[in-house]
């Protein structure tokens, strides 16, 4: 199938189970919601894994899963799943597209923190639209000892998920200070307790929503120190990638990278031969996006 077939058809099974759910009805993929074909760059292990408070993996509308790596040396984090069906409002006003899942582009940010992981030793960091479960700030936590780690997202529902996984997590993180919260990217909002609190800003997924894009420079201006860093990663997805970047240029250096993990590049290789795995370049390959300030003139 080409590509652009390949995109109609994806986005109309989406519609399909986005309907279903609106509707009430189960999808044939409403066991994790997923409204995605591809499924991940087979990064991480996952195994269903009972909660604490319960014998059963199962937990009110949520499955609890673990995600082992041995990225460096071997993890695992307790992750809360969303099972139920996703509501009206969980998808329509704010545009909370695709807040139902943990995204390749998490997964492959989760993997590459854990791979220069010594970088962020001690170092504030922040993850924004981390979507359920800000995976890759909490590996990252899991992994290394940081000077202070926010998670964050907007959807509310979204921030009460990843308060429990923060909880859930909590013998595992490395980090003494952390926390999380419901973060909405403003132009108009100051954010004045976290102005230039953050070495390093992560972000996966998240340039898809042209209309925040400069919403999203004004938080990573704001948050990020004169010397930090923000990294992102992100598929290309009709060119939304490209927009973010333009716009970023003219206050930020931008870096964009298609190669920078080998063994990432080598599981896109594998999708990319595997012609039934619905694997499309533009939806699913993460480029790797850099940010940092323009030195200002002396
Ligand atoms: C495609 S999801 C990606 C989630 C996660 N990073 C992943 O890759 O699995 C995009 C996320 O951005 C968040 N988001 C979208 N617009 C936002 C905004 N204006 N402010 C804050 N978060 C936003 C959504 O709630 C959602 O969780």
């Amino acid at each position: 199938m080409g590509d652009a077939a390949g995109r109609s058809s994806t986005a109309k099974e989406r519609w399909k189970i986005l309907g279903n759910a609106l509707r009430g009805k189960k999808s044939a993929a409403s066991s994790d919601v997923s409204v995605r074909r591809f499924a991940d760059f087979n990064l991480f292990s996952k195994s269903p894994f009972p909660n604490d408070d319960s014998t059963s993996a199962e937990d009110d509308g949520h499955t609890w899963v673990e995600y082992c790596w041995t990225c460096g040396e071997s993890a695992a984090l307790r992750i809360r799943h969303l099972t139920e069906s996703v509501t009206a409002k969980d998808m329509i006003g704010f545009n909370n597209t695709g807040n139902v899942c943990v995204w390749p582009s998490e997964e492959i940010l989760a993997h590459y923190l854990l791979t220069v992981r010594d970088v962020f030793r001690g170092k504030s960091v922040c993850e924004l639209g981390g979507g359920m479960t800000c995976l890759a700030g909490l590996a990252l936590s899991a992994s290394v000892p940081l000077g202070k780690l926010l998670l964050t997202d907007g959807n509310q529902r979204s921030a009460d998920n990843i308060a429990c996984v923060l909880a859930a997590n909590h013998d595992r993180m490395r980090t003494q200070s952390y926390s999380s919260r419901c973060l909405l990217w403003s132009r108009s909002c100051a954010y004045e307790n976290l102005c230039q609190q953050f070495d390093f800003l992560v972000c996966a997924d998240c340039f898809f929503f042209t209309e925040f894009h400069i919403d999203l420079i004004h938080v990573v201006k704001t948050l990020l120190k004169p010397d930090g860093k923000a990294i992102f990663f992100a598929p290309q997805r009709s060119g939304t990638l490209s927009r973010f970047t333009e716009l970023a240029k003219e206050e930020f250096n931008v870096s964009v990278a298609s190669e920078y993990n080998d063994i990432v590049q080598a599981q896109r290789q594998q999708a990319v031969k595997c012609s039934d795995s619905g694997y499309t370049e533009d939806l699913h390959y993460p480029l790797l996006v850099e940010l940092t300030f323009k030195a200002t003139a002396q």
